[in-house]
């Protein structure tokens, strides 16, 4: 039984192995990597030669962005489909992992969203959906994936937060309180274990914002970035 079928009904799994990994470096799990942020994070971290591991729900973006990323770069690249916002996704994409024996070196828990509106009018459904990705996934997989980091002494893990969790947002209230608890948890974290850090992304405007008004939006273009290449290759090293 290939393990796509296996947790099909957890709507989390992976693809068949591209290619057979025994004797290769570790790999950068990035989620939501589909489009967005997490897409510039695999093209970039394909661009440094790094194994890259993709997790989204789009399977076939997902596929397609594998692909091309092999073919441009010669690095192996793996497709988990997961949709996070489940309550056992982080879980079966952990045991998934496990199996593949894939060494995750880098965890970039990037995949979130925004619900606006007030609050008491948002269903309650789709805040919890959006609680589930954007606090209780990255504490999952930062959880299960973290431990063996830090047995290995390699390792770093990238939280994407906001400017969102700097202040109180009213009309995007639970929103810009998932991610204060992304930079509270990574600071944290990053005083405890040194190489984990959250990443206050600025504003872009993503498919979920698309209802927002437009003066909202300041720029299309991502921001820059806080760690030059220079400090990523010591945070990494
Ligand atoms: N855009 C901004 O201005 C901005 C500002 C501050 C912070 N951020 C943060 O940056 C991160 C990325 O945002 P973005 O702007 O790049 O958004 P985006 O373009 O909408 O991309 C979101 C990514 O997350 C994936 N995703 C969404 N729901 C998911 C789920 N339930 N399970 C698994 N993957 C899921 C999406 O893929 P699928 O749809 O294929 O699942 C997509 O790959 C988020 O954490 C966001 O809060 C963004």
């Amino acid at each position: 039984m290939v393990a796509e079928e296996k947790y099909a009904g957890q709507q989390t799994g992976h693809l068949p192995l591209a290619t057979n990994h025994c004797s290769m470096a570790g790999f950068a799990l990035i989620t939501g990597a589909s489009s967005g942020i997490g897409e510039k994070f695999a093209r970039r971290f394909a661009a440094r030669r790094e194994n890259l591991i993709l997790v989204a729900r789009s399977r076939d973006k997902l596929l397609a962005l594998a692909e091309e990323l092999r073919r441009e770069y010669g690095v192996a690249v793996e497709v988990f489909p997961a949709d996070l916002s489940t309550p056992a996704a982080a879980q079966a994409l952990a045991r998934a992992l496990g199996e593949t024996h894939l060494e995750v070196e880098t965890l970039v828990n990037n995949a979130g969203f925004g619900a606006r509106g007030r609050f008491w009018e948002l269903p309650l459904d789709r805040q919890r959906e959006m609680f589930q990705l954007n606090v209780m996934a990255v504490v999952e997989l930062t959880h299960r994936l973290l431990g063996p980091m830090i047995a290995r002494r390699r390792g770093a893990v990238i939280n994407v937060s906001s400017t969102a969790a700097f202040q109180p947002v009213p009309y995007t209230t639970l929103y810009a309180a998932t991610k204060s608890f992304v930079t509270s948890f990574s600071m944290a974290l990053a005083e405890a274990v040194i190489n984990s850090t959250s990443f206050p992304s600025g504003w872009r405007r993503a498919p979920w914002s698309r209802a927002w008004p437009r003066e909202c939006s300041k720029s299309d273009s991502l921001p820059k970035p806080l760690l030059s290449n220079g400090d990523w290759d010591n945070f990494c090293s």
